[in-house]
């Protein structure tokens, strides 16, 4: 039915009207997210030179612009409208890489689903997520936007995504289309700096970086969007190995490719043309819909006559589009997703808000805790110190493109509404998020989020220690300013800026027990406060109810359960350090320094956290790893199980990982890899068996002709509470 459809419409159109629906505009007035707007638009929506539309929020505004399309232009071609739903759309969830430290599933596809929910009632059917870029490398401010550097859990986190944006159908109007993105490697770019040139083996790819993509494909995701990078020299968006071996030949993807904003014009930078010839090679590449540039818009006519292009070139992309709007019931519809009653009643809902509060406490990761300083008695006296304690300008995270930020609840305000006036608070600022004014004029890109106060540095600091003095715990809530992540906010030093670290040195000195609140965007180095304060809690950006949850957290009224997803460097000379590396003809045992061993003279190897690591105020052990055989065959199925205990007096989480060593191989193998998870309740005392299965599937790895095999011999299953601390079993599996 479809098929007849679009090519009874097809039938109809003429060459520039089928152009015309391979231009995804961006109006301007409204969230721009590129450097360029599109201009002329009503005007070239009325001539049939656009088939989509992003930026816009709003029924109303979206009806107008709807009504152009399908009242004024010649044919009626509903436009379709996108937007940068990233992390929820008015209800903010915390950023995606605190979203992934949650490892529960089940509640980031909640997040996706209620961001549909709003996201439709906003007058959206398709959302530019999700982000599952990998990525090793913490200067790239992107991290935060993806689910850290496991290509297994980025996969099930993926699934889980397009689950929850799509739904079953879109038969309910509730749902809307996800976007895959950045396709592809774009957590690679050298140095962290991003936009930056990837260059990576095939083998690399297939194994770590690529997964992830081909998971949301498999999940049914209806789109995906092409990374700015170049891969094997050619940028992804005109590259046909990506786009059309890989993507729509080899994982037989059947839906749309649009390009990231004016990626197809960057390829003139990148040195492959001008717009006619970049053009062209995006279109003959795979790319069905430029994104703000223009180039198909103004060249495509012109390389089909010299020849450069081919008009199946033209409807293959067109009907993609077509067929996009129709599977989203738009030709039924066109106004199926504009339903001004739905704002309402269905954006920034108590349950929607509640659901963000329940999420953000479950992304947060408790990376020390000495003295079992936290949680926080319900009485005494608390000083709440540092730039972040009460800043709603810096809640939300970035790419939270529709949040409002004086939705944003703040830590003090949390604090508040969690325990009243059973406990005294005590609040100074004490520092400028950052004293470099360079830094903070970037970062202040979209608004003041670094802002620099007008009293001196000392002054704030000595308001800050007088405070200090007359608590029995500090809370210093500290880190990066929301938009020191993002796309373009790379960074070359992770510590937290200076000026703050300055007053955590003094708070330090108060002798009092103090307590990190972090906020981040990435992995952040902090050595020094690991060391030196009581108790960290990583609270990433948790966005509209963060300082509620972070007060449930404080008070005990949620036993933190995250784990990060990104090993946390101990400077950034170590990076990359990530934890399935390879074991190297010179691996270092140990953590002290050997000559002639895979190490640095000035640091150890290890990271400062690893991968999955993360506390909890219960205690858990581990038994020994069972496994149901010792010596399978062939396609046998086995278990591996061990029995956890809550030995503490909370009642808490565990995420209990499952990982790989594969010893021996044709080729060389990472020292251990993720191939399962699970995250269960306990309460004090209780025991529960967790038991994984494991077949070949979990052994498969690529080979150096690029097959997924998996080869007979010695394997190690290790299970344990962080990728540095498991217990394992040796098995033996035959051919
Ligand atoms: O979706 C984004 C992408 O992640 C980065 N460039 C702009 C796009 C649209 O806003």
């Amino acid at each position: 039915k479809m098929n007849a459809f679009v090519s009874n419409l097809m039938g109809k159109m003429t060459l520039e009207e089928k152009i015309g629906q391979l231009n995804l505009v961006v109006p301007g007035g409204g969230t721009v997210t590129g450097s360029v707007v599109s201009q002329g638009v009503d005007d070239n929506i009325r001539k049939g030179n656009v088939g989509g539309l992003f930026g816009i929020t709003g029924p109303e505004k979206i009806r107008k612009i709807q009504d152009i399309a399908v009242k004024n232009s010649r044919l009626h071609i509903p436009l379709i409208f996108g937007l940068d739903i990233i992390h929820g759309h008015k209800t903010i969830f915390p950023i995606p890489l605190g979203l992934s430290a949650s490892w529960d599933m089940g509640l980031i596809e909640r997040s996706a689903r209620i961001a549909a929910q709003e996201g439709t009632a906003d007058g959206l059917s398709w959302a530019y997520s999700p982000m599952v870029d990998i990525s090793r490398d913490p200067r790239w401010g992107r991290i935060a936007e993806g689910s850290g550097e496991d290509p297994y859990l980025g996969s099930r986190i993926a699934e889980a995504m397009v689950r929850g944006y799509q739904g079953k159908d879109y038969s309910q109007g509730n749902t809307l289309m996800a976007c895959v993105k950045h396709f592809a490697l774009y957590g690679a770019a050298e140095g962290g700096r991003d936009y930056n040139s990837v260059d990576m083996s095939r083998i690399k790819m297939f194994q770590y970086y690529l997964p992830p993509y081909k998971a949301a494909i498999d999940a049914g995701v209806g789109s995906i969007m092409t990374s700015f990078n170049d891969i094997d020299a050619v940028p992804a968006t005109g590259n046909k190995w990506l786009l059309t071996d890989l993507l729509r030949k080899q994982w037989g993807f059947k839906g749309l490719v649009v390009s990231d904003y004016t990626a197809v014009n960057e390829m003139i930078a990148h040195g492959l043309g001008n717009l006619q010839t970049v053009s062209a090679l995006a279109l003959k590449a795979g790319l069905d819909m430029d994104m703000v540039g223009e180039g198909f818009l103004t060249t495509l006519k012109k390389s089909l006559q010299e020849g450069k292009v081919t008009l199946q070139d033209i409807n293959n992309a067109c009907r993609r589009v077509l067929e996009t709007k129709y599977k989203l019931g738009l030709f039924d519809d066109p106004y199926r997703y504009i339903r001004e009653d739905r704002v309402a009643k269905d954006i920034l809902t108590p349950a929607n808000r509640a659901a963000a509060r329940e999420i953000a406490a479950r992304s947060f990761v408790l990376l020390k805790n000495d003295r079992q300083t936290l949680p926080l008695a319900n009485k005494g006296t608390i000083a709440l110190i540092g730039p972040l304690a009460d800043s709603k300008n810096n809640m939300l995270g970035t790419w939270a493109v529709s949040g409002d930020l004086q939705q944003a609840v703040t830590v003090r305000e949390g604090i508040r509404n969690v325990v009243g006036d059973s406990v005294k608070i005590l609040y100074a600022k004490g520092a400028n998020l950052t004293d470099d004014t360079t830094l903070a004029k970037n970062v202040n890109v979209f608004g003041p989020r670094a802002e620099i106060d007008s009293r001196s540095p000392d002054v704030m600091l000595h308001e800050a220690f007088n405070v200090a003095q007359k608590a029995d715990v500090i809370v210093a809530v500290l880190g990066e300013a929301s938009e020191m992540s993002g796309e373009s906010a790379s960074r070359s030093n992770l510590d937290i800026p200076e000026s703050q670290r300055t007053l955590l040195k003094a708070l330090v000195q108060s002798g009092k027990p103090v307590v990190l609140v972090l906020m981040n965007g990435r992995p952040m180095t902090i050595t020094w406060e690991d060391a030196n304060v009581t108790a960290i809690l990583d609270t990433w950006f948790a966005g509209t109810e963060a300082g509620n949850a972070i007060a449930d957290v404080l008070f005990g009224r949620y036993n933190p359960s995250g784990k990060i997803t990104a090993s946390f460097p101990r400077n950034v000379g170590q990076i990359p350090v990530f934890y399935n590396h390879k074991n190297t003809g010179r691996p270092l045992e140990g953590t002290t320094f050997q000559k002639f061993k895979s190490d640095y003279l000035d640091v150890p190897n290890t990271p400062l956290y690893p991968f999955g690591y993360g506390l909890s105020y219960t205690t858990f052990s581990y038994s020994d790893v069972k496994v149901s055989k010792q010596n399978p065959a062939g396609n046998e199925t086995i278990t591996a199980s061990v029995t956890v205990t809550n030995t503490g007096k909370y009642a808490g989480e565990e995420v209990v990982q499952l990982y790989l060593t594969d010893p021996v191989a044709s080729v060389t193998r990472s020292v251990q890899d993720l191939i399962g998870f699970r995250k269960i309740p306990l309460q004090p005392g209780e025991s529960k068996e967790v038991s994984f299965n494991i077949s070949t599937e979990n052994l498969k790895f690529y080979n150096s002709n690029l097959q997924y095999v998996w080869e007979p011999g010695e394997f190690i299953i290790r299970i344990g509470t962080n990728s540095a601390e498991t217990k394992s079993a040796t098995i033996t599996w035959r051919k």
